[in-house]
């Protein structure tokens, strides 16, 4: 059931179905830590959760958070940009997520690109598991997201529909540019 919620509660629901204790999962956006610790629950002490982000500050509230949390264990926090993700990560993934846009209430003016984020999606998508999934959340109201939202729907539009399988949900009535959800499963 989707009506009511937003779109970080769906694609959560979804994460569940897919990633299970003992799984590998990647968090392109860590920012504030939310989707790192969603998934290291998932995950388990046995599993792993490789977050990126390239601000210091969003590391750092990541780490807190998972410290608060007694998740620290479960998480590889890497300060560099997401399209460098290969250098980290060699093993088939269950799950991959990426928040698109800045860290919310930061004064940074940094926020994720067309050309990098491109990049690094490319790069999930190949570390995605037979049976796994990703999501990327695409908020497109900022200068340059729509340029990164164009990038990102014309790379998952031309996955090949027998290896992949995409879904791309908004909310088709509200104002003020409501964030676009893909939801992706690797088939084969
Ligand atoms: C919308 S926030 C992510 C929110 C996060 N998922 C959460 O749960 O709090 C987007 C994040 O992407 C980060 N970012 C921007 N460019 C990046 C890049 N090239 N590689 C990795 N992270 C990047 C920003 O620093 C920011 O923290």
């Amino acid at each position: 059931m989707i009506f009511g919620k937003r779109m970080v509660e769906i694609y959560h629901d979804m994460l569940e179905e897919y990633v299970h204790a003992g799984d590998t999962a990647i968090d392109a956006t860590a920012g504030n830590g939310y989707d790192t610790e969603f998934l290291c629950r998932l995950v388990g002490d046995t599993g792993c959760v490789h977050a990126f982000d390239i601000q210091v500050q969003a590391i750092e509230n990541t780490q807190a958070r998972l410290e608060a949390a007694g998740l620290l264990e479960r998480v590889r926090l890497h300060q560099t940009s997401h399209e460098l993700m290969d250098m980290y990560i060699s093993e088939g993934v269950a799950a991959f997520c990426f928040n698109l846009g800045y860290l919310p209430e930061c004064s940074s003016g940094v926020i994720t690109r067309a050309s990098t984020t491109a990049a690094a999606l490319e790069k999930a998508l190949n570390a995605l598991k037979i049976g796994g999934m990703g999501c990327v959340l695409c908020y497109y109201g900022h200068a340059g997201g729509a340029e990164e939202l164009e990038i990102v729907d014309e790379l998952l539009k031309s996955l090949p529909a027998k290896k992949y399988e995409v879904f791309r949900l908004e909310n088709h009535n509200r104002a003020h540019q409501p964030p676009i959800l893909y939801l992706i499963k690797r088939l084969r």
